[in-house]
């Protein structure tokens, strides 16, 4: 079966010759526990080796993200959890981050987010043991890497701490390797990478769940800065989840608050929610910062976005019917904001995320640029007007 999943990995091109032998010496099935709840179209279903072996090989060697911990580990048996914790990522996507780890002979690799122990053992595989060093933050979790990864025959360092503050002991390193999402970089991860050195990492604002991963090069000068490259999910760092928004903090009662701003607008909601919809709302959370949207239907089906301010009580509700009304509160004018972002967006012809980049600062600002870091991406407040 694992043949399968070589051959679908080699010929959609991301299974390169340099990772096939890591690949055939170090198989994901034996990094994945008994009972896994692969994902099939956005839904986790449960699969248990002691029930049905066969099933559970299949998925093991299936192109999916399996999750493999719920809810950092309060939750136990077979049900889903409520919010997935830990996983072993989609076998695509981890040779796809490796593509832009772009490793050679002997570098020294730092991974943060061990997970299963299945990326720290291809990257054994590919660089020597002794190269590579894994930090997990969750104690029982990383346990069990060190425990597959000894009974897969590989020994790399899983230090159990915050990866967030990298490994020191180690540093410092030629790559580093990020499998959880993160909104803001550490200025350890630059200060512990050799300059001229690579991090990959999948990258996110609060605005949108999609992230993108981005590759940064390490300077001379402290900073470190590169384009994106895969739109991509991944679960979050731990320490940088963000907050759950809740509604009722925003719109207390059962209507609109008596100050509520009313408006209309003009843009479609294909435009926000449609196709194009994770490509902007990557860009909107560039120029929108400190905002954070999700969208559904209404009681009536009509298509909906909500935004709400971080930091203030902010918010806004659109519905994209005929009457496109617009309601808002707070001293933010979020949906404006959109609006300017969309505008931005749409006059410098609807770029894509690659060719958006990143730049962390010595001083450890983030700054996002179009086309190269001379370009800064403004705030929609200010592009605005
Ligand atoms: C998507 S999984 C990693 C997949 C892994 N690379 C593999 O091969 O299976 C993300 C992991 O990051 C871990 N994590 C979250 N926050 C962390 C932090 N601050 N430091 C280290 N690990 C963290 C989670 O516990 C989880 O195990």
């Amino acid at each position: 079966m694992s043949d399968s999943l070589r051959e679908l990995l080699r010929d959609s091109g991301v299974l390169t010759a340099e990772w096939e032998k890591p690949f055939e010496a170090a198989p994901r099935r034996l990094f994945l526990p008994e009972v896994m709840w692969p994902s099939v179209e956005g839904e986790n279903i449960v699969v248990s080796k002691a029930d049905d072996p066969e099933e559970w090989r299949r998925w093991a060697d299936t192109d999916v993200p399996i999750v493999t911990q719920w809810d950092d580990g309060d939750h136990t048996g077979p049900e889903r959890g409520t919010l997935a914790t830990s996983s072993s990522s989609m076998p695509s996507l981890v040779f796809d981050m490796f593509a832009d780890l772009s490793v050679e002979d002997g570098m020294r690799v730092l991974e943060v987010g061990t997970g299963t122990g299945w990326c720290a053992a291809l990257l054994s595989a590919r660089l020597g043991e002794e190269n590579v060093v894994s930090v997990e933050v969750d104690a029982a979790v990383a346990e069990a890497a060190r425990k597959a990864l000894a009974i897969a025959g590989w020994h790399p360092e899983v230090v159990t701490g915050d990866g967030l503050l990298g490994h020191p002991g180690r540093a410092p390193y030629d790559r580093m390797l990020v499998t959880a999402g993160v909104r803001k970089v550490p200025r350890a991860w630059i200060e512990q990478t050799r300059p001229g050195g690579v991090i990959v990492l999948p990258w996110e604002t609060p605005y949108s769940r999609h992230n993108a991963v981005v590759r940064l090069v390490v300077g001379d000068d402290g900073t470190a800065s590169g384009r994106f490259r895969n739109r991509t999910q991944f679960m979050m760092l731990r320490s940088q989840r963000g907050e759950w928004i809740r509604y009722g903090d925003y719109i207390p009662g059962d209507s609109w608050p008596d100050d509520t701003r009313r408006s209309t607008t003009g843009l479609p909601a294909g435009e926000v929610l449609g196709e194009e919809y994770t490509v902007f709302a990557f860009v909107a959370g560039l120029l929108v910062p400190e905002c954070v949207h999700t969208h559904g239907r209404s009681p009536q089906g009509t298509p909906t976005l909500w935004l709400y301010g971080l930091g203030d009580r902010s918010w806004a509700a659109v519905f994209f019917d005929e009457d496109a009304q617009v309601f808002q509160g707070g001293p933010r004018d979020l949906w404006g904001e959109v609006e300017a972002a969309h505008r931005w967006w749409t006059e410098r012809g609807r770029p894509g995320h690659t060719e958006f980049g990143l730049t962390v600062t010595a001083d450890g600002h983030q700054k996002a640029w179009l086309g190269d870091p001379s370009e800064p991406v403004p705030r929609a407040a200010s592009a605005v007007r």
